[in-house]
Parts: C-alpha cells; sequence; structure tokens
C-alpha cells in the first residue's frame, strides 16, 4: 500500500511479505527518500527474522514478515503528527494484519502514543488474539517489561543491541577468538547501535570508533561508551561538546576507514555499497541494521575472506523480544530477556556456521535456508494444531 499525505505531501509504504497465522509483523521507520523498494527488501527480511528463531517449545510461533515507511524527515516537527496520520490510514490493516514497532527514525513512544489517540489499544492489536492466557496478562507484561531500566537505558532500546552484540560474540566463538582481543566500529548510536556499542564494551571488546549522521568519533584505546551513551541526544547524535583524553573527531565519509575485527552497521540501510565496499578493513561485518550490505559488495567481501552476518540472524532479538514476552515465554525482567537472547543468538548463529562450514555457502545464504526449513515446520506444526492431531 501506498500512502500520501495530504497535508505534507509525504508519501508511506506499507509491504506485507506474507502472511502467517494471518498476520505479520514488522517496524515503521521514517527517513527522507524511503521507497517502496527499500520497504519490500526489509519486509522479505522479516519473514526470515521471524521464522529463523522457531522452537517448537515456545509459546511465540512465527508471523509473516512486513515493513512500512515513510519518506520524511523524522527531525521535522511534523514527523509525529505525519506518523500518526499514516498509522490512521492504515488503521483497517492494523486492527488485523500488521503489528508494528519503532525503527530507525521512529520512536515506540511516539508509536504507542498515535495507537491511542487513533483508538487501537495496541502496536500489536492484530497479535492480541493469539495470546493463551489473553491479550491483558501479555499487554500486562509488555507494559511492565518498558518500564524496567537498565544502567540509564529503557530495556525496550537495550534488547536490540543486546543481540546485535551476542550475534558478534557468537560469530567470534564459531571461529575460536576471544572477544578480549578484538576491535570493533559501529555505526550508528541509536537505539542499536548505542546498546550494540554498550554491550560490546562488557564484553571486553574495544570499540574504537562509532558513526552517527553528524560523523565519527575515534579513539584507538577504545571510546567511553557510557559516557556517549549518557550525553547522546534523543535522536542518536553524540554530544561532541565533552570528547574524552585520545578522541578524535573524523568526518563522515571516514565510517570505513578505521581498521577494526568487527564492524557493526546500525544506521541506514544499503551503507555497504559497490563504491565502498572496497573500503571495508574488518574480519567480519554484522548486519545490526537491516539491509545494509548490498549484494555485489556481500559477494567482493566474501571473496577476499570477509564475513558477514546477516540482518535477519544479528538482530532479531528486538522483536523477538516482544513476541516472548507477549507470549509468555519470558517475564518482564531484565534478565529473563538477555538470557533467553543470548541462548537464541547463540543457537541460530550456531546453526548458520554449522550450515556454512558443511556447505560452503554464505551464511545469508545458509541462515535464508534454515529459516526457510523452520517456516515448513512451523507450518506443519499449525496444520497438525488444526486438525487435533
Ligand atoms: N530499533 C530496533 O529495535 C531495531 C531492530 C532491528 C533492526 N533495527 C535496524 O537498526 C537500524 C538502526 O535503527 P535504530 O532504531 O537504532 O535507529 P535510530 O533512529 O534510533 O538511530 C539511528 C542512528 O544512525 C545514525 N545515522 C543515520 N544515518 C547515518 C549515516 N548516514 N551515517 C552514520 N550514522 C547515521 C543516527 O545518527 C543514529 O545514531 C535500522 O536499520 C533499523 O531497521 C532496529
Amino acid at each position: 500500500m501506498t500512502w500520501t499525505d495530504e497535508q505534507t505531501g509525504a508519501t508511506g509504504h506499507l509491504v506485507i511479505d506474507r502472511l502467517l497465522r494471518g498476520a505479520a509483523s514488522g517496524g515503521l521507520r521514517m527517513r527522507p527518500d524511503c521507497t517502496v523498494e527499500e520497504v519490500a527488501d526489509l519486509a522479505r527480511a522479516m519473514t526470515l527474522k521471524e521464522s529463523l528463531v522457531y522452537r517448537p517449545e515456545d509459546h511465540y510461533a512465527p508471523f509473516g514478515g512486513a515493513k512500512g515507511g515513510i519518506d520524511f524527515d523524522p527531525a521535522d516537527p511534523q514527523a509525529p503528527a505525519v506518523l500518526e496520520r499514516f498509522l490512521r490510514a492504515v488503521r483497517p490493516m492494523l486492527e488485523t494484519y500488521w503489528s508494528v514497532g519503532e525503527d530507525l527514525g521512529t520512536r515506540q513512544s511516539d508509536i504507542d502514543r498515535a495507537f491511542e489517540n487513533i483508538g487501537l489499544r495496541s502496536c500489536v492489536h492484530a497479535a492480541l488474539p493469539f495470546v493463551a492466557d489473553g491479550a491483558d496478562a501479555g499487554l500486562d507484561r509488555i507494559s511492565r517489561a518498558f518500564s524496567v531500566e537498565v544502567d540509564g537505558l529503557g530495556l525496550g532500546d537495550t534488547v536490540g543491541g543486546y543481540g546485535a552484540a551476542q550475534s558478534v560474540l557468537a560469530v567470534l566463538a564459531q571461529h575460536h577468538e576471544s572477544p578480549f582481543e578484538q576491535t570493533a566500529v559501529v555505526q550508528g548510536f541509536g537505539s542499536m547501535g548505542g546498546a550494540t556499542a554498550r554491550y560490546l564494551t562488557r564484553a571486553g571488546i574495544r570499540v574504537i570508533a562509532i558513526a552517527d549522521r553528524e560523523g565519527v568519533l575515534a579513539n584507538p584505546a577504545g571510546l567511553d561508551v557510557e559516557r556517549l551513551l549518557a550525553g547522546r541526544s534523543t535522536s542518536g547524535i553524540m554530544d561532541r561538546g565533552t570528547l574524552g583524553a585520545g578522541d578524535t573527531l573524523l568526518p563522515s565519509e571516514e565510517w570505513l576507514s578505521v581498521e577494526s575485527d568487527v564492524l557493526v552497521t546500525a544506521a541506514a540501510s544499503y551503507a555497504v555499497h559497490d563504491g565502498n565496499h572496497e573500503q571495508v578493513r574488518s574480519r567480519y561485518v554484522v548486519e545490526a541494521a537491516n539491509v545494509s550490505v548490498l549484494p555485489d559488495a556481500e559477494a567482493a567481501l566474501a571473496a577476499r575472506g570477509v564475513i558477514v552476518v546477516p540482518d535477519f540472524a544479528a538482530n532479531f532479538a528486538a522483536n523477538s523480544w516482544w513476541w516472548w514476552t507477549l507470549f509468555g515465554d519470558i517475564g518482564p525482567e531484565a534478565d529473563q530477556a538477555f538470557a533467553k537472547i543470548e541462548k537464541a543468538m547463540h543457537d541460530v548463529t550456531g546453526e548458520i556456521f554449522d550450515n556454512v562450514r558443511a556447505t560452503g555457502v554464505t551464511p545469508r545464504v545458509a541462515g535464508a535456508e534454515i529459516s526457510r526449513q523452520k517456516l515448513a515446520l512451523a507450518l506443519s506444526h499449525q496444520q497438525e494444531a488444526a486438525s487435533g492431531r
């Protein structure tokens, strides 16, 4: 679906890649120049992400993938009103098919406010009929989980990056490498990038550069991530007024020039492309951002031995955490969220790299195949349940 805002002329897109159990899941982003093709790419990745984490013993079973995207500047004062008008326009889809959450350029609090204003109880309204112990119990768990703070960050703003950091640790473990000897560069310092940098640091990895929309902050001895988090703006911009000893500012285009063991993309889509993949100077690229490495660039990176962990395998934690919490696989506490995410991330990464070692394909091809197998398994379990077997 494509929508045009009568008041600003902004366009918005909703793509449902597929329905599973009659519903689909995926965030809503806002950025200038967001296109329907980009939203479709993201919706496809959501389908893979939903199925990849399937465990028959969980209450949460996969939905299909969807995504929304609005071509508008999230820093514009009219952005919250544009977001609300888009959600109002697609309300029939939200009632039945599409469960949505924050994504690039949108905040969960703005999405929650818009849902309240359009008269829907929750942004996961379409999923509520599937909660076995009832919508009230599920939404109570979600609301308690969102009120949890972890060292100054909301749990909801922490789980995605915690998962991406676990993805880094899992891929290092698969290659028998200790985190204590590694350096990392993180592109993006918002919801995903901020928490990723925090948990990489806590695992012993030296975060030597972080990029935000305004440029790069680097320090070969390691950045003080907690200080940067404390001074970060609501739109994910680092405070340049209080640099630490050894910190240097570099222009935006230098984000690939800092040599590191691990590069985590946690900003915009299509960040690594034909024109810049040769500048990548890392051994591992972990896609915390969705669709951040274009296929030709990924093939070129693979040819020179760079391991790319695809988005749907590295950044599923925020999406899965919503569902594990809503459906009651975990309680609202941070320790339960972190334990479930850590296990899922290490399990999935292990499955992918077992397949990579056995077949020689890339992690993306292996992950997509495993996701398809789990989708088939989920479908067969649903059919068995429906026929009472
Ligand atoms: N937030 C989530 O729960 C979540 C979950 C899964 C995937 N993702 C993906 O992670 C990515 C980031 O999402 P987010 O929620 O953290 O967004 P956000 O809006 O909170 O933060 C985006 C960050 O990227 C920076 N940035 C934007 N353009 C940049 C550029 N050209 N160069 C360098 N930095 C730039 C911004 O300054 C900001 O620090 C997106 O691709 C999103 O789809 C997010």
